[in-house]
């Protein structure tokens, strides 16, 4: 298994699916994982099932959240090094997020 200790890992929609599967990849490899999920009650029941996992609030929609949020991942993991751009398919949102993440990756 290829080793991501050390590394800052944000998934979005990470509380089911593909998200969750992927996060808890990167937990096993040793990541620092961050997952995002877009209501109290999804944020709520990830972090009982998934501790170890950081959460954080996020609709991907929504950049003024998107940028907030990735702005708390660096504040407190002083970095973000990978994207699992996961939530909502390719949609507009999508790309907004990249961008948002582009921005982070270059502070
Ligand atoms: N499953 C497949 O066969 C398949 C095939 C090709 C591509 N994909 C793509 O792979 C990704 C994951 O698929 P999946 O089957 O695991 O989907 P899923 O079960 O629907 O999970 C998607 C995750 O994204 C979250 N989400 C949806 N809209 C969001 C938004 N606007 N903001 C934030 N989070 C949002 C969901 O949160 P909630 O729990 O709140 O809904 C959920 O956690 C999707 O982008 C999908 O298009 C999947």
């Amino acid at each position: 298994m290829i080793s991501f200790v050390n590394e800052v890992v944000l998934i979005t929609g990470a509380n089911s699916g593909i998200g969750e599967a992927t996060a808890i990849a990167f937990a096993a490899a040793g990541a620092s994982v961050y997952g995002t999920a877009r209501n109290e009650s999804t944020l709520a029941a990830a972090r009982a099932s998934h501790p170890r996992i950081h959460w954080v609030k996020m609709d991907v929609r929504d950049g003024g959240a998107t940028r907030v949020a990735v702005e708390q991942v660096v504040a407190e993991a002083g970095r973000l090094d990978v994207l699992v751009n996961n939530a909502a398919g390719a949609s507009a949102a999508s790309k907004s997020m990249a961008i948002v993440f582009g921005s982070a990756a270059r502070a």
